[in-house]
């Protein structure tokens, strides 16, 4: 069985999308963990529903997040590492141990919206700024620069003339949590 281990910092709604993908055995895989560098987030909550391992580690120094990090997946020896609302930029350490093995979901089509700043509703509040008629989601391999590794897969969804970013941010988040499983699978299987 393919291993996966999750990062996420917030609600963890897409975390729960992957898991749903492998109860439903839509995903052929099992979560061996989750790391998070935030406590008490909702990730750790559906973690510990779901009797997932997990790891929290509010570290703020870079070198001992990372330490730390590279300790806890060597003995989870994942086969695939997914970013599902990790805030925290992996550091190229991460990177370069798991070359092409993590993966990040980002709620825009990049390379529009993306890198520093972008993140949570100024995605969106940006797109309506701008004017963009479509917005939608990508999952990207992990680079040493942010959002702004090879593109996998993207999913589009309108963007409606009453929007205001939370209702975008909803659209996108469901599209999200279609995306994300099918580009898992689709790489598990390579
Ligand atoms: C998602 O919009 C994801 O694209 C971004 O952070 C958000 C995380 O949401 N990177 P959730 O914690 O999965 O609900």
């Amino acid at each position: 069985m393919k291993k996966l281990v999750v990062f996420a910092s917030g609600s963890g709604s897409n975390f729960q999308a992957i898991i749903d993908g492998i109860e439903k055995k839509e995903i052929k895989a099992q979560i061996s963990g989750l790391i998070t560098d935030r406590l008490g987030s909702g990730a750790v909550e559906r973690a510990k529903k779901h009797r997932i391992p997990y790891l929290e580690i509010p570290e703020k120094n870079p070198e001992l997040f990372s330490k730390i990090v590279l300790e806890q997946l060597n003995d989870w020896n994942p086969d695939l590492i997914v970013l599902a609302g990790f805030l925290r930029k992996v550091s190229d350490s991460i990177v370069q141990r798991y070359n092409n093995k993590i993966i990040n979901i980002h709620p825009s089509l990049l390379p529009k919206y993306g890198g520093k700043g972008f993140y949570g509703l100024n995605v969106h509040k940006a797109v309506l700024e701008a004017g963009d008629l479509e917005s939608g989601c990508t999952v990207h391999y992990v680079n040493e620069e942010f959002d702004r590794g090879n593109i996998i897969l993207q999913k589009r969804v309108e963007v409606r003339v009453n929007d205001t970013p939370i209702t975008l941010a909803a659209r996108v988040l469901n599209a999200e949590h279609k995306l994300l499983p099918t580009v898992i699978n689709k790489l598990l299987k390579n």
